[in-house]
């Protein structure tokens, strides 16, 4: 592969579900590109298609599922691909977490036993002494303390940010490139929160893999990934690096955000947290033109008229998708 090929390239990625209520639009042409060994964040609220934009791109999405457009991992086409085909990325060259990790375990089954079923998937001769080893290894990068003598617990025997350590080096164990993070510590309290995002940047720095983190904390967000989209509506409303937004954000929507955020670290302050009036859109009765019109305190008739489309504001790809704001 040639260096400074994008790994992961999606172009004009739209999701629709039909649901007894009509189609649903659920991602509405969504393109982006992630380079090897980059950190890119997904922010916007519940609802905004984070998830599902990222489960389309390993086929992870259920059946009434409408996907259209392109998702090319180191220039090899993933959508509309078949399992056989997408076997050596879901679960192995594209890893994922989610907000809950408890789920994916079952509770009768001990992490030894996990991690051998994980290793033999790859490698059928694999004995289980060589399994406890070689799982001992990728729990003590991922900081799992006594990681070997807990071979022997189950799932329920671990704490949630413990589950994701294990949950990462199990990614780990099946040859992760791309680690999808889809609210990996939303369910944790900040001080762990604070270590399994120093954990994803050691393994972007040891490992130079790649991580899409989703968030609904834009401060967060800002604090790991080195560029940011924001969505709402299943549209991308502004992009740009982490460090233009911790400068301040342009679009009406992401300023809101960041207004509604925690500061990373501030958990127990006592500041009243200032949430954006209005409700998420709903996909089923989408507004003719731009979806945060309804919520925004400085739309006018214009920005009902039709979707505004994404617009550079300046070289180093900054983006904002609002008809007040041009390029500077
Ligand atoms: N299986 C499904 N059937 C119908 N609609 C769905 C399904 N999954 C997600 N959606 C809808 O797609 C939209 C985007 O969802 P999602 O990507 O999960 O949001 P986020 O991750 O940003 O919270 C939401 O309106 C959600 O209700
Ligand atoms: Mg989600």
């Amino acid at each position: 592969m040639r260096t400074g090929e994008a790994l992961l390239e999606v172009e004009n990625l739209t999701v629709s579900f039909s649901t007894n209520r009509g189609l649903h639009a659920a991602v509405r042409g969504l393109s982006f590109s992630l380079d090897e060994g980059e950190i890119l964040g997904i922010v916007g609220e519940s609802g905004s298609g984070k998830s599902v934009s990222t489960q389309a791109i390993p086929s992870l999405l259920p059946k009434n599922a409408l996907v259209s457009g392109s998702a090319r991992y180191r220039g090899k086409e993933l959508l509309g691909q078949s399992v056989s085909f997408l076997r050596e990325y879901r679960g192995k060259k594209i890893g994922m977490i989610f907000q809950e990790p408890g789920r994916s375990y079952d509770p009768l089954q001990n992490m030894e036993s996990v991690f051998f079923e994980t290793f033999r998937n790859s490698d059928r001769s694999i004995t289980k002494d060589l399994s406890r080893e070689k799982a001992a290894v990728l729990l003590s990068e991922t900081g799992l303390e006594r990681g070997k003598e807990r071979l022997s617990n189950f799932p329920h025997q671990f704490s949630g940010g413990q589950l994701q350590r294990i949950g990462i080096a199990l990614a780990l164990a099946q040859g992760c490139e791309l680690l999808i993070a889809d609210e990996p510590t939303t369910a944790l309290d900040v001080t762990i929160q604070k270590q399994i995002v120093a954990l994803l940047r050691k393994l972007r720095e040891t490992r130079n893999i790649s991580i899409i983190f989703i968030s609904h904390d834009i401060n967060l967000v800002a604090e790991i990934a080195g560029r940011i989209l924001v969505m709402y509506g299943g549209l991308i409303m502004e992009a740009g690096k982490s460090a233009m937004f911790a400068e301040g954000a342009v679009h009406p929507y992401s300023k809101a955000l960041l207004a509604a955020s925690p500061r990373f670290g501030s958990h127990y302050s006592r500041e009243r947290l200032r949430t954006i009036p209005g409700r998420v859109t709903d996909p089923a009765q989408a507004e003719p033109g731009c979806p945060f019109a309804p919520r925004c305190a400085e739309a006018s008739d214009e920005c009902r008229k039709g979707v505004p489309p994404l617009v550079p504001l300046d070289g180093e790809g900054r983006k904002a998708r609002c008809v007040r704001i041009q390029w500077r």
